[in-house]
């Protein structure tokens, strides 16, 4: 096993520590938190570790390839970024830093209308291979906007969101009264003072902003102004309305995510969506809700052949990328994970993480003697 990565971090806990004690405290609990009581946070890691796989040692084994084909496109493995917003805020220059890296790796990178780079920058810096995910606006003239926006960039995929149609309630960042920019309370201050790379860096590429949005934001709003702006100009509950004309403009490949359930499924299926992503936004939505590995199950057995299924929330390294593959999904997805990592390691964050993470995957393959991922599933136990 060749490391291609700094070996004082070789897995995602050393990058949550790290990344811990480099960013501030109200920072670091907006992106590690789930909701309520992070139970539905836990459930999704816990239930996810209890997929076990079989070796098959005395096949015959000609090298184990991670290369994989999703929506038509080819991609050097079979995961890739989740879209996280205000990633600005957690390491300044964080899309940026990670659209490259995965660029450099083929791997996809999927930018949110709310994170702190623009979708023609994301676009240029991945030529043309970033995907975007879309917040549902209010307005359609808006909508269409943006969706123009992001066929001019040639993004090839497009993600509507469905498990947002009300805020998460999150205690930690309720009690940070997190805003964006970040609020600069007393209790807040002191936790920047104390962060000295964060502070220096956050000074060198300016306060974080949303630059998608930018264009539609009236100048000079206060916090409670650009709360209250946010709240208007979006509206998370998705339905078929919402989903027609979307489909009727945009030509590229569209995905449906946050899905949690066969009832959904059959939906995206019959609306004309080419993927799906099984996913509880990480655990940050719905406290008392299932890990996504146990509908991915049902759902992959019962729609796989008719609608491209993949699964993000709970992954954390190389293995659980296995373990959702081999129950079913076609491609996975990480959020925190590369956070971690660019909060930990700056500009060589997005590199490593996904170094680790190819790392780790190759050797579960070399270890089953599984060749390709899509023979995953025959690994199931
Ligand atoms: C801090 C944070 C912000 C997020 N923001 C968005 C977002 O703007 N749009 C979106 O579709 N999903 C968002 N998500 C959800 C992720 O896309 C993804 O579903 C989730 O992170 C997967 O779980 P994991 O973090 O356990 O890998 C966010 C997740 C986190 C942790």
């Amino acid at each position: 096993m060749t490391l291609e990565f700094n070996p004082d971090f070789p897995s995602m806990d050393d990058l949550r520590n790290k990344a811990k004690s480099r960013i501030p405290k109200f920072a670091f609990e907006y992106l590690d938190g789930g909701c309520n009581e992070d139970v539905n946070l836990h459930r999704n890691t816990s239930e996810l570790r209890e997929v076990q796989l079989k070796p098959r040692y005395l096949r015959d084994f000609n090298g184990a390839s991670m290369k994989t084909k999703i929506l038509g496109m080819k991609y050097d493995a079979p995961f890739g970024i989740a879209p996280v917003g205000l990633q600005g805020l957690m390491w300044p220059n964080s899309p940026e830093i990670l659209a490259k890296a995965a660029f450099q790796h083929n791997i996809p990178f999927v930018l949110s209308t709310v994170t702190t780079t623009s979708i023609e920058r994301a676009s240029e810096l991945t030529e043309g291979r970033a995907w975007f995910q879309l917040y549902h606006p209010t307005e359609n003239s808006l909508r269409d906007d943006i969706i123009k926006r992001a066929a001019a960039a040639e993004c090839p995929v497009l993600v509507i969101l469905c498990d947002v149609p009300t805020f998460g309630f999150r205690p930690r960042d309720i009690r940070n009264g997190l805003a964006m920019p970040p609020k600069m309370s007393i209790k807040n201050i002191f936790q920047v003072l104390g962060r000295p790379h964060w502070a220096f860096n956050t000074l060198k590429y300016g306060q974080p902003n949303f630059e998608t949005l930018r264009p539609y934001m009236p100048k000079g709003l206060d916090l409670k102004q650009l709360g209250k702006f946010m709240d208007q100009t979006f509206s998370g509950r998705l339905n078929e309305e919402k989903i027609k004309p979307i489909r009727d403009m945009w030509k590229g490949k569209l995905v449906l995510k946050g899905v949690a359930s066969e009832a959904d499924t059959e939906e995206a299926i019959r609306l004309g969506l080419d993927g799906i992503i099984v996913s509880n936004h990480g655990g940050r939505q719905l406290d008392a809700g299932e890990s996504t590995i146990k509908p991915l199950k049902t759902i992959a057995s019962a729609y796989g052949e008719k609608i491209e299924v993949m699964m993000d929330s709970g992954l954390r390294s190389g293995p659980d990328v296995a373990r959702a593959m081999a129950c079913g999904a076609k491609f996975a997805f990480m959020g925190r994970s590369f956070m971690y990592g660019t909060a930990a390691l700056g500009k060589k964050g997005g590199d490593h993480t996904i170094s680790i993470l190819k790392t780790q995957l190759q050797q579960v393959m070399e270890q089953l003697c599984c060749e390709r991922v899509t023979d995953l599933p025959q690994h199931l136990i």
